[in-house]
């Protein structure tokens, strides 16, 4: 199958601009979705790349753009809602993905990549995030055919300099001498996200991959103390870790789900119940170490100027 052009949602997200540029390198065309272009005008610079704004929840919208695409990808998914029932979660990962598969039949799309995430099931203890994650994964899987050959990803947890999993915890870090660490042995492969971009271009024009679900983890196991311990380390920082016991953990996320921008809830400490390690083993080559002392440490430098730069000014406007 001859994949010239491209449609991506969720292409100006963390993931999506690797994927993005990746496509743009293969020489596709890539037209991104997009709820506000102004914010996303960096990416334009990629020769092949255009930026779109629009409502990717209407199902005209889709049709419209989907016309003469040869492929679709939808990376779209959030971590968080803003109530608490599940709607925001079912909203953005099941009924988006019915409407894309949809637009896509309308349209006469052949192929079809979707992000899920490893964990992602529709088991009744699971969290929202996970269970509509895998209602999602299975719809696309179960209806595209024989139309459309699709493709789903499971990604353990990504890292990369923009991420928000090395950085959020360096950011806590910063700020916090004693750092409470909740689900402190929960396991995750973390997987580069420049494997994963890969793996969505590599698998846009191979047959093999029709109808395939691919587990994506790097490869080592690492647990929550671990990732939180060697972010410490890098940024040398000597804290406090404290390992929160499960009733602890459960507490901080019943009240900080509360606190403005939800930065844990109960949402998320049940997704933390999964283990995020694939049962097959590494299918990524890339490790931590390889890449995220580059960011973290470069970030440290910067900090540092940024003091000095702080200290310069306050001496310029003491002095007499
Ligand atoms: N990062 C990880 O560790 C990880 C791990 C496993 C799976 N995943 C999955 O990988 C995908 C990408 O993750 P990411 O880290 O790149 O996320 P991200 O940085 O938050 O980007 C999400 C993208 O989705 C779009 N989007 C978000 N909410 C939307 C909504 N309600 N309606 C329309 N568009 C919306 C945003 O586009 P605009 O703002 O431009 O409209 C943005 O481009 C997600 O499906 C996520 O579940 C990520």
């Amino acid at each position: 199958m001859k994949i010239d052009s491209v449609c991506v949602l969720g292409g100006t997200g963390f993931v999506g601009r690797h994927v993005v540029t990746r496509l743009n390198n293969a020489g596709k065309h890539v037209r991104v979705l997009t709820r506000r272009r102004e914010r996303n005008r960096d990416l334009l610079v990629l020769p092949n790349v255009e930026i779109v704004e629009a409502d990717i929840h209407d199902p005209a919208t889709l049709r419209h753009h989907f016309a003469e695409r040869d492929a679709v990808v939808n990376l779209v998914g959030i971590l968080n809602e803003k109530g608490f029932r599940g709607e925001g979660f079912r909203y953005a990962h099941v009924e988006l993905a019915r409407k894309v598969l949809d637009a896509c039949k309308e349209r006469g799309v052949r192929r079809l990549l979707h992000m899920s995430a490893l964990g992602a099931d529709q088991g009744g203890g699971s969290s929202h995030y996970l269970r509509t994650k895998g209602e999602a994964e299975n719809h696309v899987l179960t209806f595209a055919r024989p139309e459309i050959a699709a493709t789903t990803f499971r990604p353990s947890v990504i890292f990369g300099p923009e991420d928000s999993l090395f950085n959020r915890f360096a950011t806590l870090l910063a700020i916090a001498p004693v750092f409470p660490v909740a689900c402190p042995r929960s396991r995750f492969a973390p997987v580069y996200v420049g494997d994963v971009a890969e793996r969505f271009a590599a698998a846009l024009e191979d047959r093999e991959s029709f109808g395939q679900r691919y587990n994506l983890c790097g490869p080592e196991v690492w647990t929550m103390m671990d990732l939180v311990h060697y972010t410490a380390e890098l940024r040398g920082y000597r804290r406090l870790l404290l390992p929160l016991p499960d009733w602890a953990a459960r507490l901080q996320a019943t009240i900080l789900q509360f606190a403005p921008g939800k930065p844990f809830s109960r949402d998320n400490y049940l997704s933390l119940q999964v283990d995020s390690v694939c049962p097959e083993g590494p299918t990524c080559p890339t490790h931590v170490d390889a890449i995220v002392p580059d960011y973290l440490a470069h970030q440290d430098r910067q900090a540092r100027l940024q003091g000095f730069r702080r200290e310069a000014r306050r001496r310029r406007r003491a002095t007499p």
